[in-house]
């Protein structure tokens, strides 16, 4: 468990903020038990906390620092930048240059807008689609997260006593209030299940304007989309009129190319956010030529007003440039090779230990699951309270071993890690699957463990 001892500053800022924020917090995103870990500072791969606990940073803001903290380039362009100015009103030339950059490395990505975050970018993406297409239903996978527009938070958190038949799984409010009519303009699809998806979708085919796609949703279990089944839901698209929207805010670094295009898939709409803000808010809507007029007004007003006061800020966009120019192929190529290598490497640990837990993800990320084989759907991933126990058991471990490990575990690794830091986080794990805690955890929870080899 995290030590109240090697916490003290992080317990009376919790202590403190619980005073002026509901549940202490900005982000529910955020650990709480027993406190937040309060970050005095992160360079490189490392964060500092405010007792000076050192850990190794695997959630990177939520897979948003592809170069982890304070990547000199970044630095020096955004401390250049503001010196002459944080935001106007007017455009500058910095968001034709990182514009130009990424449609041309982004297939499918003709034309684009900057927001400010994700969950405005995938928000102006459906209001895009059905402009586009004069249809309003927005078909959704069941358990994958888009940020906190309405429309695509449906069914985010199914939980097995709500989630209905899989042939026409219940579209699940998220948030308390949500209005019957949001929920009834939207589609819920089992993914990587073709029959029942076919299903879902041919019975309200005239009606859906776009398909959201993640093509690894992190929150469903970080499982990739099979082959045949995105080659499925392509033609099912095609030939009924209903526009592709691949959410990449998160899956974005994927490859070069983007996720779409390492997948196999060729979406209408494209919505893009963390890595490309190297560091600062930033989302972007973007398309095919003809899709992203409904933004162009042409003097007139738009038939999708599209708008921010900090949309396409200076020091966002900088910071993105001074990023995207790092993330070239050969990055791409190492720290993709490196997220095989700790994922074959946990996947040993794990078989050296007998444990029963598996691994998910692809490219650059990873994620745990406390269940003997990896699932291959959203309610094949959905743990158990046993497995969630065991979950966290596994998370204050590895935070006691000098590792901070986004609470879901689904973990990224950044460009300034270096072999050394893989291996850490493969002892890191070997040594907490051989704990006595861990395997009393297993031993409660019901979860037959295989004799650990080599112990
Ligand atoms: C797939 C996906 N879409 C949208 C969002 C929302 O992005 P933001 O947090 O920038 O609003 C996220 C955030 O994690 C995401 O993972």
């Amino acid at each position: 468990m995290q030590s109240h001892n090697r916490t003290p500053n992080s317990l009376r800022l919790y202590k403190e903020a619980q005073k002026v924020l509901p549940g202490g917090t900005t982000r529910f995103t955020v650990a709480t038990d027993p406190a937040p870990i309060y970050i005095a500072a992160g360079h490189g791969a490392w964060l500092t906390d405010v007792d000076g606990n050192r850990y190794l940073d695997l959630g990177n803001n939520y897979t948003a620092l592809i170069h982890g903290h304070g990547f000199q380039p970044v630095v020096d362009a955004v401390a250049e930048a503001i010196r002459h100015g944080s935001c106007f009103a007017n455009p500058t030339e910095h968001e034709i240059r990182l514009a130009g950059m990424l449609c041309e490395r982004v297939p499918g990505l003709d034309k684009l807008r900057f927001v400010n975050t994700g969950t405005e970018a995938t928000m102006f993406a459906v209001k895009a689609a059905r402009a586009y297409t004069g249809r309003t239903k927005v078909a959704k996978f069941e358990g994958a997260y888009h940020g906190g527009y309405d429309y695509v938070e449906t069914s985010e958190h199914s939980a097995p006593g709500t989630w209905g038949p899989l042939s026409d799984p219940a579209r699940v409010p998220y948030a308390a209030g949500t209005p019957d009519a949001v929920l009834a303009d939207n589609v819920i699809l089992p993914f990587n299940d073709i029959d029942n998806t076919l299903a879902c979708l041919e019975r309200a085919k005239s009606e859906i304007a776009c398909l959201l796609v993640d093509v690894m949703p992190s929150r469903a279990g970080l499982i990739g989309l099979e082959p045949d089944y995105v080659a499925t839901i392509q033609r099912f698209c095609n030939d009924n009129g209903i526009l592709i929207l691949c959410d990449e805010v998160l899956n974005f670094r994927q490859g070069y190319h983007g996720a779409a295009a390492e997948f196999g898939l060729r979406p209408d709409l494209i919505t893009i956010g963390k890595i490309i803000g190297g560091g600062l808010p930033i989302g972007l809507v973007g398309g095919s030529d003809a899709v992203m007029q409904v933004f162009s007004g042409k003097g007139r007003r738009a038939v999708v007003p599209q708008g921010g006061t900090f949309a396409a800020n200076p020091i966002s966009l900088v910071a993105g440039i001074a990023a995207m120019t790092a993330w070239d192929p050969p990055a791409v190529a190492r720290l993709n090779a490196m997220g095989e290598r700790v994922r074959n490497g946990l996947r040993r640990v794990i078989a050296d230990a007998g444990a029963p837990m598996s691994v998910t993800g692809g490219a650059s990320l990873f994620r745990l699951h406390m269940r003997a084989s990896p699932p291959r759907t959203y309610r094949e991933f959905y743990p158990s309270a046993e497995e969630q126990a065991v979950g966290k058991l596994v998370h204050q471990a590895l935070l006691g071993r000098g590792i901070l490990m986004p609470p879901t575990s689904s973990s990224c690794l950044s460009t300034p890690m270096t072999d050394a830091d893989l291996d850490f986080v493969l002892d890191a794990v070997d040594a907490t699957l051989r704990s006595v805690e861990y395997r009393a955890a297993i031993g409660s929870a019901g979860v037959a463990a295989a004799p650990a080899q080599g112990a």
